[in-house]
């Protein structure tokens, strides 16, 4: 009797499992995180079936068999390829899990490439792990030991330790994928630092499984070669021509395509030291959508000339731009910014995105002139600050006005009271002013208002997203990923300059 039971249950569990195996259906938890593949299960049931069976039960259970031991052979490569299966069986206990962790410190989880062990060891660009046990209880208020460690190690960026960078990735995430398991025996090693060993099962913060598939579509961060992509800097890209990274020579007069200028641009010698990939990918991909200060191009017109240059500094009232001659001299100017000239604005809308800081418009129903610097604004309104008043006006409101260029250069601003072939009637400043056509060179151009505006443009080109194929933009990513070149000395000053900045801000 039950011979016939155990019989039918490994008749039950080799079907299931076939089927389950050939469905692909994830692994069936037998342990709260020991996974068993399907194919194990199938493999062993059959066996048993081909012992337990007699006949037609043990040539079918056998036949099963080899098509299985095909499939399996085909799949052999994801099935074994997965360093999980050395811990797959760990004991829970504390021994085990610190020297498994320590072992992922060191190896997979390359912890060791940025953090020491040691508290003798001179301050780096990564904190230094030796008393973490203790300490990490110590970071953020009502925070535990184990709560800050397992942030730290799946969410890197929701707390940063004072005085560091952005850098430290995701360790679930390619390239270091780390399984939820292997993090907790590292959560474990690091608790062991000072602290006590805490081996409560928890809850990841992220959900390993569904946010690697969100992560595989971004490009293979730091999976490139970056040997390929220094090529890519220097010569395929040019990067170097305008970007400085110390150990490479900088060819002088190299030119780039299509006109564009070789530019003063930042030093990237140690770039990944202090931002994040996403942040280094995105100054690639987008570079207007941050743009390092004292290196945006900016053009602005005083008094009817246009200067066109770098903008090195700015503050509430004044400019400094660099401008270059024709002769390749450089100078800097400064420019107060109420000396900017008021350029017509065709549509009130996102004006502050367009870089308007001062605006004037003249209200339909009242006829008055309103000019002031531009507070803010939303889909209806404009508010305008009016020597410290605010003044809010509706976008309805707003009468229209018309600009109009002489031969002699003159820009005549008013409200269009009327226009026929032979001549334009502007209203002026409350006075009627009658324009010869013949006399217009360009115009009347309609706008809303009039505005200043600083519109800064990051000078670097923006097509590499065109021109380099993937492969080259994570191996540039990659390459670019490898400048940390901050010695001791750049972080300790960079620290001090920041130290500063803060006072000074104060
Ligand atoms: C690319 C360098 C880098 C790698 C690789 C790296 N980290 Fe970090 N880690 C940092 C930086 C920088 C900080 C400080 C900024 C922050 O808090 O994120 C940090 C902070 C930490 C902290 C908080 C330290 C404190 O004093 O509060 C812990 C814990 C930590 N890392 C653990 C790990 C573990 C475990 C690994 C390997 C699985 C690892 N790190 C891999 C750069 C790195
Ligand atoms: C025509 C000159 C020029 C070329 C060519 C150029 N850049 Fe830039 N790049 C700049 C300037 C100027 C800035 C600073 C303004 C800004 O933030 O956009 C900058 C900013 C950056 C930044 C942000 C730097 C920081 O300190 O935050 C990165 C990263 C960068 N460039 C990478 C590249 C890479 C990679 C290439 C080649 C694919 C490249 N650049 C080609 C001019 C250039």
């Amino acid at each position: 009797m039950s011979n016939t039971i155990t019989k039918i249950a490994s008749l039950v569990v080799m079907i299931v499992s076939f089927i389950a195996y050939v469905a692909k259906a994830p692994a069936f938890p037998i342990a709260s995180e020991n996974l068993l593949p399907w194919s194990t299960w199938f493999f062993i049931s059959t066996i048993a079936n081909i012992i337990l069976w007699q006949r037609v039960m043990k040539l079918l259970a056998f036949a099963l068999l080899v098509i299985w031991f095909y499939a399996f052979a085909a799949s052999i490569v994801p099935e074994t390829s997965t360093a999980r299966v050395i811990l797959d069986d760990i004991p829970r206990t504390e021994e085990a899990f610190v020297e498994a962790g320590e072992a992922i410190f060191n190896g997979k989880g390359k912890c060791n490439t940025c953090h020491t062990l040691d508290p003798s060891a001179p301050k780096g660009r990564c904190p230094d792990l030796s008393d973490i046990g203790v300490l990490a209880g110590t970071r953020q208020p009502g925070v535990s030991t184990k709560d800050y460690l397992i942030e730290s190690t799946y969410e890197p960026h929701k707390f940063l330790v004072p005085g560091y960078g952005n850098i430290m990735p995701p360790v679930w995430k390619p390239p270091i994928s780390l399984t939820e398991l292997e993090i907790e025996t590292v959560i474990a090693f690091l608790q062991f630092q000072g602290g006590e060993v805490d081996l409560t099962k928890f809850e990841p913060p992220v959900d390993i499984g569904s946010a690697i598939t969100e992560v595989e579509v971004l490009p293979p961060l730091l999976l490139g070669d970056v040997e390929r992509g220094k090529r890519v800097f220097v010569d395929g890209a040019k990067c170097i021509a305008c970007h400085a990274v110390a150990g490479i020579e900088q060819p002088a007069g190299q030119t780039l395509d299509d006109g564009v200028e070789v530019v003063a641009a930042p030093d990237l010698t140690d770039i990944a030291s202090l931002n994040s990939m996403r942040y280094i990918e995105e100054s690639i991909v987008k570079p207007n959508a941050l743009i390092v200060s004292g290196y945006g191009s900016v053009t602005v017109k005083t008094n009817g000339a246009s200067i066109q240059g770098t903008l090195t500094f700015q503050d509430e009232e004044k400019i400094t731009v660099r401008v270059k001659d024709a002769g390749g001299i450089e100078t800097e100017q400064t420019l107060l910014l109420s000396e900017l000239d008021p350029e017509p604005i065709e549509e009130l809308t996102n004006l502050k995105d367009q870089g308007y800081f001062w605006i004037e418009v003249n209200t339909a129903d009242t006829g008055t002139k309103v000019r002031g610097d531009l507070a803010d604004e939303d889909a209806e309104n404009v508010i305008i600050s009016v020597d410290g008043e605010t003044q809010t006006i509706s976008k309805s409101n707003v009468q229209v006005q018309a600009t109009i260029i002489d031969f002699d250069g003159n820009e005549i601003v008013g409200e269009l009271v009327s226009e026929n072939e032979d001549e334009v009637t502007l209203m002026v400043d409350g006075e009627e002013q009658v324009i010869d056509t013949f006399d217009i060179d360009e115009g009347p151009i309609y706008g809303r208002a009039l505005g200043k505006r600083l519109s800064v443009t990051s000078p670097m080109p923006d097509n590499f997203p065109l021109l380099l194929s993937v492969a080259d933009m994570s191996d540039l990513l990659a390459y670019l990923a490898s400048l940390t070149g901050a010695t001791e000395e750049t972080v300790a000053e960079a620290g001090a300059s920041a130290a500063e900045a803060e006072d000074a801000a104060e």
